[in-house]
């Protein structure tokens, strides 16, 4: 993995880079090393310029101050919100309602609750353990696996994609785009950057068209049924909002499953006692969440402010690291230890206020069958000492690759 185009890091307090290798490999350890020097908020002037908050009271504060920070860029880019040609500015963004600001932000997440409730969500659970049994199955009977690349990066594609009603088989169509809006913000310039988002753009447009001449029974025909305000959506909105589900739906599993796997192959101890004790494992997610939260969301300043003795300039974006604010000891007791029986765990991993993961149920669903399955396939497994683990850049943190060692088989 390269730099980003701007270059290394020179002081992870004034110049730090989210985007780059290194901040993606030791994000955890940087942010302690940052606030043991007494800076709880760093700053950069890359992207345009971006702040850095690391304590659970700021990342608190922010996520509900929706006078003062907009969600009009949930993800930090080269260029800032009005520098981007023929955006859908605020309140509503390009992909409601993760970017959009009240009071259209009510509305735009209210029509696709219903989509997302349990009830909606729990008859999956069959469909994802034959999609985990499978994937497993076509590993063989080798004995070095890579559990990303063969299993985590999968699972939620395969989900989403047939939630969707979009070709199961363009997985890695899916995967790219991904990769290109989150992980890959610094690495590329702006053109090509927008070159190949309108691809994406243009591919879903192509679906959403096709199932509005052509309803189905499954989301997007969902989506072009509800109405907001009395009307249907736009093509706009719905493709705006098909783009947020993909995205969000896959990047952020596919890490919290990975973290998983990779804690659970590198501590044996827990590994055993969740082979032993498979009934632990839904309060063991609760804790890989917590403890490797793999989201970290954006908002920009709305007009120039002061925050906590520093001067926040209009259009500056603010990151939101959730997983930092899950490490802080403030909030909870031993926050650097994984305690897979933690009793007491209101974890920021969904985020805080009103954007908070819309998705969740189904992320729990699929993390948690993840986790049961592979345990009761392989009791036993740990890491490759010969290979590396790798870490995706940006603003979603997981393992890209998982080298591990498959030492029994069930
Ligand atoms: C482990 C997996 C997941 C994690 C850690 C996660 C995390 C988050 C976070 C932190 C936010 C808040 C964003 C903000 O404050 O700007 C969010 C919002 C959202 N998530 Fe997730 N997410 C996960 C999986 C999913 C899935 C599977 C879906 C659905 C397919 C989903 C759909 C959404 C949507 C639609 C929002 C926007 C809600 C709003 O703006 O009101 N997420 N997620």
């Amino acid at each position: 993995m390269s730099e980003t185009v701007y270059g290394p890091v020179t002081d992870w307090a004034t110049d730090f880079d989210h985007g780059s290798p290194a901040y993606a490999a030791n994000q955890h350890k940087i942010w302690d090393d940052l606030k043991n020097s007494g800076c709880p908020i760093a700053h950069t002037e890359r992207y345009g310029g971006t702040w850095l908050p690391l304590t659970h009271e700021m990342v608190h504060s922010i996520a509900y101050d929706t006078d003062h920070f907009s969600s009009e860029g949930p993800v930090v880019g080269q260029l800032k919100p009005s520098e981007v040609p023929d955006r859908i500015g605020a309140p509503i963004g390009p992909v409601p309602p993760i970017s959009s600001d009240p009071p259209f932000h009510n509305e735009a997440r209210r029509l696709l609750l219903p989509a997302f409730s349990p009830k909606m969500i729990d008859p999956w659970r069959d469909e994802v353990i034959e999609i985990c049994n499978k994937l497993i199955d076509d590993m063989g009977d080798a004995d070095h696996i890579d559990a990303a690349l063969q299993y985590s990066q999968h699972i939620p594609v395969m989900v989403i994609a047939r939630m969707l009603g979009l070709p199961v088989e363009d997985g890695d169509k899916f995967r790219g785009w991904v990769n290109l809006v989150l992980s890959g913000i610094g690495e590329e310039r702006t053109e090509e950057r927008m070159q190949k988002f309108m691809e994406f753009n243009e591919y879903l447009a192509y679906h959403v068209t096709d199932h509005k001449e052509n309803p189905r029974e499954d989301l997007i025909s969902f989506l072009l049924n509800a109405e907001i305000f009395g009307e249907k959506l736009s093509l706009e909105h719905a493709v705006g909002t098909v783009i947020l589900l993909l995205i969000a739906g896959i990047d952020t599993t596919w890490s919290g499953i990975g973290s998983s796997l990779w804690h659970l192959a590198t501590n044996s101890v827990d590994r055993r006692r969740l082979v032993e004790n498979p009934d632990m494992i839904p309060t063991a997610v609760e804790e890989f969440l917590r403890a490797y939260a793999p989201v970290t969301m954006a908002r920009v300043v709305k007009e120039d402010m002061e925050f906590h003795g520093v001067q926040m300039k209009k259009e500056d974006w603010v990151l939101l690291p959730f997983p930092a604010a899950n490490r802080d000891d403030k909030q909870f007791a031993n926050a650097h230890e994984v305690v897979i029986d933690r009793e007491e765990n209101r974890h920021a991993a969904f985020g805080l206020g009103i954007h908070r993961c819309l998705g969740s149920n189904l992320a729990r669903l699929e993390m948690n069958v993840a986790v049961e399955v592979f345990l009761q396939r392989f009791p036993d497994f740990s890491v490759d000492a010969n290979e590396m683990v790798t870490w995706s850049t940006g603003q979603v943190r997981g393992p890209r690759t998982l080298p591990f060692v498959v030492n029994a088989r069930a």
